[in-house]
Parts: structure tokens; sequence; C-alpha cells
């Protein structure tokens, strides 16, 4: 197969979908890998580092135009999309439901198209998981952020010149970017607290080192589905838990928020009252920027300051420590790969739990039910 991995074309995106290493590996189990331009540029891996490792470097037409199989990060646009070949595949984050348009240029080119984002979170997909290893890549950057804007020490410091004691840090949700957060800012030496609606989580938060907050969730709600993400909570607990937080947060130096519900706006649980009564020169990190928020003030992509309070809601973090995140991901999307292509050989099997959940165009069908209902069911 020819592998093609051509450079990433949206604003302010750093990452690069296959690393040297990765690339090493496919030609190594005999394939051919074309690299645009440039495309590891920004991430730490120059062209001469393709080449390395047996790669070729080329335009992006031809990366488009021959490859039997496009690796990307972000969705095509629909000029990307008009130039990919024919009856080849794609690979990538598609979120398909921001995109109709694409998504029926697909499926008219008879694109076979691929979701990471849809992989299945099952022991046998973990492997593939990009959702969990750039969460992971978003948590530890968060906590780094953090520390740069509150003008603290985060560790306790005893020196001839007095006693510091640690930085405070309260982490709300308790997800894989979450976990990473904690064990960050453990690892700086903050005292920890973390906070997540799923009872679940508790053990795994106090095994690294940081206290569990709790609340009781109104008439035992369940806070969790069945494949393990949480759910939305009655008004009354939501209530409740900004209560909590109010109090918890008044007392932190840091805030990092993560609480995502998927498919809602994630979940506002800290009101501007609460940044009000926070400590001056605290710094709150929303993760959640990209779902509306975890923080009532927060502004998406900016980083701001309000009643002496700073406050980030960074977008595609992950591209902020590009080497790593490229890294992981590369490993992730070359799992897939070789799930799609046993032995070398492209055939994706439909009837594959994996292979069915991330399938988003076949054979110029939209097979991804919920965007088959947005887009119409034939292109
Ligand atoms: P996520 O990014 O969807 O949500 C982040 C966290 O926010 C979750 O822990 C969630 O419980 C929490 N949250 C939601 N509403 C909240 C609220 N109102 N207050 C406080 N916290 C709130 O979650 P992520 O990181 O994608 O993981 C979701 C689940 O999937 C976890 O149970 C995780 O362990 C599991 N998982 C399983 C994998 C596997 O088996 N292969 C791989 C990765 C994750």
């Amino acid at each position: 197969m020819i592998v093609g991995v051509p450079r990433e074309t949206v604003a302010q995106e750093k990452r690069v979908a296959l690393v040297p290493d990765a690339a090493a590996r496919l030609i190594k189990a005999g394939h051919e890998v074309l690299i645009g331009v440039g495309a590891g540029d920004k991430a730490g891996f120059p062209d001469a580092a393709y080449i390395a490792a047996g790669a070729r470097i080329a335009p992006a037409d031809e990366v488009f135009g021959s490859a039997d199989v496009i690796l990307k990060l972000n969705r095509p646009d629909i000029s990307e999309a008009r130039k990919q070949r024919e009856g080849a595949a794609l690979i990538c984050f598609m979120q398909p439901a921001a995109a109709p348009d694409v998504i029926r240029v697909l499926a008219e080119r008879r694109i076979s198209s691929f979701a990471m984002e849809l992989v299945p979170r099952i022991t046998r997909a973990q492997g593939m998981d990009a959702l969990s290893s750039q969460s992971t890549v978003a948590g530890y950057k968060a906590v780094l952020m953090a520390a740069d804007a509150t003008g603290r020490f985060f560790p306790m410091l005893m020196t001839a010149a007095g006693t510091i004691p640690p930085a405070r840090v309260l982490v709300l949700g308790a997800g894989v970017a979450g976990l990473q957060a904690i064990a960050t800012a453990r690892r700086l030496g903050a005292v920890v607290e973390a906070f997540d609606t799923r009872p679940a989580v508790k053990e795994q938060v106090q095994s690294l080192g940081a206290k569990f907050v709790e609340i009781d969730v109104v008439h035992n709600e369940q806070a969790e589905d069945a494949g393990g993400y949480a759910k939305e909570l009655a008004d009354e607990t939501i209530q409740r838990e900004r209560a909590l937080i109010h109090e918890r947060a008044t007392q932190a130096d840091v805030v990092i928020t993560t609480a995502l519900v998927p498919g809602r706006r994630a979940p506002v649980l800290i009101s501007a009252d609460t940044v009000k009564a926070m400590k001056p020169g605290a710094a709150i990190v929303d993760l959640a920027g990209e779902s509306g928020g975890n923080c009532e003030l927060s502004a998406p992509g900016e980083k701001i300051m309000l009643h002496g309070v700073t406050i980030m809601a960074p977008l595609n973090l992950p591209s902020e420590l590009p080497f790593h995140a490229s890294q992981l991901y590369a490993r992730n999307i070359v799992s897939l790969l070789e799930h799609l292509a046993p032995k070398g050989v492209w055939g994706p099997a439909l009837d594959d739990e994996i292979t069915r959940a991330v399938c988003v165009t076949h054979e110029g069908e939209i097979m991804h039910g919920p965007t088959r209902a947005l887009v119409g069911a034939h292109a």
C-alpha cells in the first residue's frame, strides 16, 4: 500500500499523524510512505528524519492523489477531500456531524473513511484510542500552563528566607485528562483534591495521592452510563456540586476542569461568583472549552484575567506538546491501520466491532448512523 501523510492545514495545528519511527515500521512491513513537504516540521520531525526512515517527501497534491490510505489528524477540508484519489481510504479525527459537506464528498468519491474518535473504549482497542492519548497530553500540559500563570511555587519549599506551603490544586473531572492532571500536579509537589460524579474513579484519584471530594447525588441517581461515561445530572445534583466546588475553589491556587458529558454541552461547574470568591492570583485552566467550558467566565481559546484570577480555556491543547502528542497519535493510527489492513493487505471487515464503530463512509455509502441521518441516506 502507499500510505500518505499530508501536512496538516488547520490553523495552529502543530502535530503530525505519523512520526519517522512509525513510518519505518510501515516501510518494514512492505508499504511505501509518502510524507507531505514539511509535515512534521512543527512537531520536531524534519523531512530529513522521514527520509532517513525510508519515506519519500512529496507535494500535497501527489500525497493525496497517489496514496491508497491517507493518515491525518484533522478532517480534510473540501478541497483536500476532492484531491484524494477516488476509492482510496482515509483515517483521521472526523467529527462528521460538524462537516456534512465533506462527508458527502468523501462518499461521492467512494473514499472509505474511518474516525479516530469513534474507536470504542474496549480493551482490544486501547492501542488505537487517540482520545485517551491526546487527553493524557492535555491533562499534563494544563498543569504546566496553570503553574506558569500562578506566580507561585507548586512544591513546599523550606528556604533560609522562610517556608513556602505547597500549592493547592483542585481538579474537576477525573477521566483520562483529569487523572493525568492530578498526577502531574502531584509530581510538582502540590496538594491535590479532585472531584468527579462517577464514584468509580475515587480509588484511582486516591492512588495518585490526591483527596477525593464527595457529594451525595440526588435520589441515588446513576452518574455513569453503561459505557463508563458520565451522564447528565439532575439540576439539584449540579446545584449541590456547584456549592461544594465553590467552597473548595476558594481554597485553591489552581483549578483544572475537565468535566465532559459526551454529546452534551459541558456542565458549568464554576460560576462567576465562585471566580469572584477565589484567591487573587489563582489560575483556572478549563479543558472543556471546546464543549462550551466548565467555567461560566471562560472564553474558549483565550487567556483572560477577571477578579484577579487568570482563566484559560485553551483549544487543541495536545497540539502544544506536538512531539509526544504526535508520537502517541502515530501509534494509535498505525494500530488502527494494521487492524484495517491485516497482514498488510487493505481489507476492512465491517462485521468486526471496531471496524464497524469507526467506519464513516464506505463504497459510496455513509455507514455512521448519526451522520447518515444528517447527510441523507445516500450521497
Ligand atoms: P470525558 O472526557 O468524557 O469526561 C471527563 C470526566 O468528566 C469524566 O471522568 C466524567 O465522569 C467527568 N464529569 C462529567 N460530568 C461531571 C460533573 N458534572 N462533575 C464532575 N465531573 C464530571 O471522559 P474520558 O476521560 O474520555 O473517560 C470516560 C470514561 O471512559 C472513563 O471511565 C474512563 O476510565 C473510560 N475509558 C476507558 C477506556 C478503555 O477501556 N479502553 C479508555 C479510556 C477511557
